[in-house]
């Protein structure tokens, strides 16, 4: 008999991520939706940088950032990623390893349009992880930007999403003594039914 109960209750570990999420929006005082996302260059040496988990979908994960950038490099050359997400407040970990597409389609269009006014110019003016002159420069660019796409610009085509297929996800609980609680979801592609096992800690 399964000794997993509690907050890793159920079996679909979508829910339980969305669970454990909605806990630390509660809990945790900013950005509890900050994941440390995990790819690797083309010399399989790591790199890593927050970004913000926007959607647990029902067998994925999304965040957005600019195609042009150093991650999005990676991504592409690779076709994975992993990250973390650790909330001090609630002391739990979740862990993410997959094969990642682009989500570059009407629902990257719906998330630009969400976005704050500044937000969407900012992100058609930066060049992301290219060498930028000056801080003058980059507003001046937004100043640019701003006066010749007006107030409601499009979707810069070199700006979206990009969508992680899990093959791993573990869910952590810090325990007394150290003891701490982890149960891991595998399966061999995002095809695959999921095995789930308790590791030790
Ligand atoms: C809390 C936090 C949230 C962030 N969210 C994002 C994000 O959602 N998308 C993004 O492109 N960069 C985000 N950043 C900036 C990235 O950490 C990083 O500096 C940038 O994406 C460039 O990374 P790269 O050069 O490895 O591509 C965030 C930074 C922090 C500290």
């Amino acid at each position: 008999m399964s000794d997993r109960t509690g907050i890793f209750a159920g079996d679909d570990p979508f829910v339980i991520a969305r669970r454990w999420l909605a806990e630390a929006e509660d809990s945790e005082i900013n950005d509890p939706n900050a994941i440390a996302l995990s790819t690797v260059d083309t010399d399989g040496l790591p790199n890593v940088r927050m970004v913000l988990l926007k959607e647990i979908e029902d067998d994925a994960f999304v965040f957005y950032t600019n195609y042009g950038s150093t991650k999005a490099q990676e991504i592409e050359t690779a076709g994975k990623a992993a990250f973390v997400m650790h909330w001090k407040s609630l002391r739990r970990q979740l862990r993410v390893r997959g094969t990642v597409t682009r989500e570059d389609g009407p629902q990257a269009d719906d998330y630009y349009a969400s976005r704050s006014l500044k937000s969407r110019l900012g992100a058609w003016a930066s060049h992301q992880s290219q060498p930028l002159a000056s801080r003058a420069t980059l507003m001046a660019e937004v100043a640019k930007i701003t006066a010749t796409h007006g107030p409601s610009p499009k979707r810069p085509p070199f700006w979206g999403g990009y969508r992680i297929s899990p093959v791993e996800i573990e869910f952590w609980a810090d325990g007394a003594f150290r003891l701490h609680d982890r149960f891991v979801w595998r399966r061999v592609t995002p095809r695959d039914g999921w095995y789930i096992t308790r590791l030790s800690p």
